[in-house]
């Protein structure tokens, strides 16, 4: 019997069938995720990043909330023209706290992955108010709004402890001052060397130019600012994994 008529046993079988496919989907599995388990940790360790600090969390969730991702991605894919345009390509480890990440496929807009510190905060505001009067061809909607909106923070506790449920190394220390370093990266001349022990290179200041109250414009400023900016490129070596 030819190879292709023993085949044809198993065609005339239905049990016969889904027995043999289930061993073939098995084995497709095991070979994709018995490795996982042997791995040290699947995500490279990179000197620099850490969890969101209360600010920059809740200005993530703006992000989110406005639907910014609809139009924005933020993962640069390791080719030539995408390297050159926005700067070294992402790293998994730079979403690692992301829940949920924010990689997208649709870009309107520029991506967003590195985008911290490209421009001061005073560039930021203004074309989150009015897009078109610094990029006068943008077709970016205007979210003034933001800037009268006051931060509701009452629940960022919780936020940082939901992180934590989730993995997000948030420790009780951070939780326990999650409202008061909030504040303290919203104000200017605030006490943050506590701050900025727990969340280095947090970006400091009154983003939105108005000192007296903490608006959802500072958070996503804050947010923005940080974008790409925790790596250690200096230590990074892409090599170190694969030795
Ligand atoms: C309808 C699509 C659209 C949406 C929604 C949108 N943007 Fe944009 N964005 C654009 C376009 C197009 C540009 C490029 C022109 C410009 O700079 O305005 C841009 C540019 C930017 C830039 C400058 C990037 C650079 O490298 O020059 C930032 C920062 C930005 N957007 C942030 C945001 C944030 C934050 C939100 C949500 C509050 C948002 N965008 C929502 C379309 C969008």
């Amino acid at each position: 019997m030819s190879i292709l008529a023993k085949h044809g046993i198993i065609e005339r079988n239905a049990s016969l069938l889904l027995v043999g496919s289930l061993v073939v989907v098995a084995i497709g599995g095991i070979v994709e995720i018995a490795p996982l388990f042997y791995f040290q940790n699947t995500i490279e360790k990179v000197d620099g990043m850490r969890p969101y600090s209360p600010l920059e969390l809740a200005g993530r969730d703006i992000y989110i909330r406005e639907g910014c991702y609809t139009c924005h991605s933020q993962m640069i894919r390791p080719f030539r023209d995408e390297v050159e345009r926005y700067g070294h390509y992402s790293l998994a480890a730079e979403s690692m706290y992301d829940h949920p990440f924010q990689w997208g496929s649709k870009r309107t807009g520029p991506d967003l992955a590195r985008v911290g510190g490209r421009y001061s905060n005073d560039w930021q505001v203004q074309h989150l108010t009015d897009p078109r009067s610094v990029v006068p061809e943008s077709v970016m909607p205007s979210y003034a709004f933001l800037s009268l909106a006051t931060l509701d923070y009452g629940t960022i506790t919780g936020k940082l402890q939901a992180n934590a449920t989730v993995g997000v190394p948030y420790d009780q220390a951070m939780i326990d001052a999650a409202t008061r370093d909030l504040i303290a990266q919203a104000t200017p001349d605030a006490d943050t060397s506590e701050l900025l022990t727990r969340y280095p290179k947090a970006v400091v200041g009154d983003f939105d130019g108005n000192p007296d109250k903490i608006t959802e414009m500072d958070a996503l400023v804050a947010y923005l600012q940080m974008l790409g900016t925790l790596v250690e490129f200096d230590s990074y070596d892409a090599e170190a994994n694969f030795r």
